[in-house]
């Protein structure tokens, strides 16, 4: 059957929405495709029709709306070259993504194959040599060549359902089942307390060093954490706050870090942190971040952001009764 003939063939009504939302049930990547048109101008957009065709010869295609501004030049262009996106790179998809905005400003490129622009910071880049255009109804269906290649270790970026994704590997080998007569996958081990309780346990072994080299106990370093977050507050407030996570503050403690020299003494019987206290806790941050760098080895960006992502929610899902001090985690947003 000719284009021509499949296009007049009667066909039954397929409704345009729910057709995008089953195809956005098939999780793809992020790609940015860019070109150089006749005027030298770059051009570049969003997409995730990319595939792989063929290893041998080396081909992979995408296809691009007819109504797309950057038709013409792709169509008259000689070379492209595809971006798999990192998983950091949301913000950049999005810019390219939109239609008549500078979308290379700021951005550094280098220079492929025929000028082509070439966009730093992902994950995968194929720089390729049109081979075939196809008529794909409302899309052109681009053929490239693969000419040359690079692969950068990085997270990809994920987009299903008409929203950004993150992609966690699935263990080679399944986890242990809880049964009782495997102690390896007891309830207790796999228990989320017994999780959380012990990942806490062990980040702040971690820690503990740099907080014993500048004297201070761990319940110090709770309460300068909570004055950090800037307001003062009155040896109640940080004993209600601190009540929750089984700890209690007494005069004696927030007396003994104002003579330290790590918090001052306020009218009102208020205590906030001196200024050598702010200095030490953004040594201690940066200190807590390495230690997390650590904590996060051999796990990749997306875990890592999904990680957290759950972790706020079980937060969220188990505040009650909290003092209105202990700051919750906010709503789910696209980044969190
Ligand atoms: C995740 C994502 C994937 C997209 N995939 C495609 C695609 O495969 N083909 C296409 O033509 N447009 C795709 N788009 C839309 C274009 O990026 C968008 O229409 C862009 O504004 C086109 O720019 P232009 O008109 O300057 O060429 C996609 C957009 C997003 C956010």
């Amino acid at each position: 059957m000719s284009e021509l003939e499949i296009l007049a063939a009667p066909r039954p009504a397929v409704d345009p929405r729910a057709f995008r939302n089953a195809l956005g049930s098939f999780t793809t990547g992020v790609t940015i495709v860019t070109t150089r048109d006749a005027q030298g101008r770059d051009v570049g957009l969003t997409v995730n029709s990319f595939n792989s065709v063929s290893l041998e010869p080396p081909l992979v295609l995408w296809s691009l709306a007819r109504n797309s501004a950057s038709l013409e030049a792709f169509v008259e262009a000689e070379y492209f070259a595809v971006h798999i996106l990192g998983a950091q790179q949301e913000q950049l998809s999005n810019r390219f993504a939109q239609r008549g905005i500078e979308k290379f400003a700021g951005v550094e490129v280098a220079r492929g194959l025929g000028g082509v622009p070439l966009l730093p910071g992902c994950a995968a880049r194929f720089e390729c040599r049109t081979a075939y255009r196809h008529e794909g109804g409302d899309h052109e269906i681009f053929v490239g060549e693969v000419l040359s290649f690079e692969h950068f270790d990085q997270a990809p970026l994920v987009f299903q359902q008409g929203g950004y994704a993150v992609a966690v590997k699935k263990p080679r080998r399944a986890q242990p089942v809880a049964t009782p007569e495997s102690p390896e996958g007891s309830f207790s081990r796999n228990a989320l307390i017994y999780l959380l309780g012990s990942a806490h346990a062990m980040l702040l072994s971690l820690l503990r060093p740099a907080l014993q080299a500048r004297a201070l106990a761990d319940d110090d370093y709770f309460v300068l954490n909570v004055l950090s977050l800037g307001e003062a507050r009155t040896v109640a407030e940080l004993d209600a706050l601190m009540a929750l996570a089984g700890r209690r503050v007494e005069a004696r403690r927030l007396q003994s870090l104002v003579a330290a020299g790590w918090v001052l003494a306020l009218p009102g019987a208020r205590f906030r942190l001196s200024d050598t206290g702010v200095r030490t806790m953004v040594e201690l941050a940066a200190v807590a971040k390495g230690v997390e760098e650590d904590a996060l080895q051999q796990i990749d960006y997306s875990e890592a952001h999904l990680l957290k992502h759950l972790l706020k929610r079980v937060i969220r899902n188990t505040a009650r009764d909290v003092p209105a001090l202990w700051p919750a985690p906010a709503a789910p947003s696209s980044d969190g």
